[in-house]
C-alpha cells in the first residue's frame, strides 16, 4: 500500500503541472480532497487494512494529503498573483501623458455684448424691463401712435399670427407695458433687451434679431438728457475718444425724433469704406416720447416729459467685431464664434 501512495504522488505532481489555471486547480482538488476524492476514499479505506498497516499507512497519506493541500494552496497563490500582474499592466495609467484638450461651453458674442449693454446702463440706475415675444398689435403699433392704416406701420414688415397678434417687431411695445403698469409713479428708468422679428433677410438684416430699448420718464426731462446718457454708453461700448451726432429722424412714437450716429471706429472720421467715406456710423433711433404716447400710457404729457432710444445689438456687435454678414451670428460655426470670444 505505501507504494501506492508514492504512486499518487507523482500522478498529482503531473496533474498538477498540467493544471494550468485557478479553474484546473479546483478540479484537482475536488478530485483529490473531494468527498469523494481519491485521498479521501483512501483515509475511509484504513479500517479495512489489518490493524498492524494502519498506523503506518495512516501516518503516509496524511503526509500526501498536506502534500496536496500545501502544493494546491501555494500554485493556487502564485496563479493570483499572476492574474494581479496582468491585470495591472492591462489597466496602467501613464499619469505624465498629456492630457486631453476639453473644450469648454462659451456664452454667444450677442448674449456677451447684451451683458454688456445691461451692465453699462444698470450702473447708470436703469432697470432691466421684459416684454411678449409674441405680442399684441395694440402694444407694437397702436399705443405707439401708429393706428391701423398709419404708413409707419410699412415699415416694419410683420410676421402676424392673427389680425390683432404678432411677433413684436421693436422693443418698444416694452415702453407702454411697463408705463402702463407704473403710471402715475415717477421716475421710469428702464432698457428692455429681446428678440424681435421682420420679414428681413440679406447681408445686415435677420428675420430675427435683438434690441435694447430704454425710456426714462420723469419731470423736466430733456433731449441733453438723451444726449449725455447715450454718449456715455457709445463711449463705454466703442472707446473714449467716439464723438456722437443727432440727426433729425421721424417715429411715429417720439417727437422729435433723431437717429443718432457715431464717429467710425475705422477711420475716426475721415471717411473710410465702413462708413461709406462720411465719418459716421448709424447706431441707434430715439427721440423725446411723443405726447400721445404718455398719454395712452396713463401719463400727463403735461406734467411730465421722457425720451427713448432702440438699438440693433447686432449692429453694435459687428461694428465691434468687424463682421459684414449678420448671418454669421446664427449659421453657429464655432470656427467664427471662438475667433470673436478672443476680443
Ligand atoms: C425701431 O425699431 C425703433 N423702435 C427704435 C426707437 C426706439 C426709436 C425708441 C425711437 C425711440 P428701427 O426700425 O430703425 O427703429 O430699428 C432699430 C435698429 O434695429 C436699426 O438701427 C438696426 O440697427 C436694427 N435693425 C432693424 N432691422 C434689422 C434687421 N432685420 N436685422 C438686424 N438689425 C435690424
Ligand atoms: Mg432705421
Amino acid at each position: 500500500m505505501p507504494e501506492s501512495i508514492t504512486d499518487l504522488q507523482e500522478i498529482f505532481q503531473k496533474e498538477m503541472a498540467k493544471a494550468g489555471n485557478l479553474e484546473g486547480l479546483e478540479k484537482l482538488r475536488v478530485q483529490y480532497l473531494g468527498k469523494k476524492g481519491r485521498i479521501t476514499t483512501l483515509m475511509r479505506s484504513i479500517n479495512r487494512l489489518p490493524v498492524e498497516q494502519r498506523p503506518v499507512f495512516g501516518k503516509e497519506l496524511n503526509k500526501l494529503k498536506k502534500y496536496v493541500e500545501t502544493a494546491l494552496e501555494q500554485k493556487k497563490k502564485k496563479y493570483k498573483q499572476q492574474l494581479t500582474a496582468t491585470r495591472w499592466e492591462k489597466e496602467r495609467l501613464d499619469l505624465t501623458l498629456p492630457g486631453k484638450p476639453f473644450h469648454l461651453g462659451r456664452k454667444h458674442p450677442l448674449n456677451v455684448i447684451m451683458e454688456e449693454i445691461e451692465e453699462i446702463f444698470t450702473s447708470m440706475g436703469f432697470i432691466i424691463a421684459e416684454g411678449p415675444d409674441v405680442e399684441l398689435d395694440y402694444y407694437n403699433f397702436e399705443a405707439l401712435n401708429m393706428p391701423k392704416d398709419h404708413p409707419a406701420r410699412d415699415m416694419q414688415d410683420s410676421f402676424y399670427i392673427n389680425p390683432e397678434v404678432l411677433l413684436r417687431t421693436h422693443t418698444s411695445p416694452v415702453q407702454i407695458r411697463i408705463m402702463e403698469n407704473q403710471a402715475p409713479q415717477l421716475p421710469v428708468r428702464i432698457i428692455a433687451p429681446g428678440k424681435v422679428y421682420r420679414r428681413d433677410d440679406d447681408l445686415t438684416h435677420s428675420p430675427m434679431f435683438h434690441q435694447v430699448e430704454g425710456l426714462v420718464v420723469d419731470k423736466g426731462i430733456s433731449m441733453a438728457d438723451l444726449k449725455g446718457t447715450l454718449l456715455l454708453f457709445l463711449r463705454e461700448i466703442f472707446g473714449q475718444e467716439r464723438e456722437i451726432r443727432l440727426r433729425p429722424s421721424f417715429f411715429p412714437f417720439t417727437e422729435p425724433s433723431a437717429e443718432v450716429d457715431i464717429s467710425c471706429i475705422a477711420c475716426e472720421g475721415q471717411g473710410c469704406r465702413i462708413c461709406g467715406g462720411t465719418g459716421w456710423l448709424e447706431i441707434l433711433g430715439s427721440g423725446m416720447v411723443h405726447p400721445r404716447v404718455l398719454e395712452i400710457a396713463g401719463y400727463d404729457p403735461e406734467e411730465v416729459t421722457g425720451y427713448a432710444f432702440g438699438m440693433g445689438v447686432e449692429r453694435i456687435a459687428m461694428l465691434k467685431y468687424g463682421i459684414e454678414d449678420i448671418r454669421l451670428f446664427f449659421a453657429n460655426d464655432l470656427r467664427m464664434l471662438s475667433q470673436l470670444l478672443a476680443y
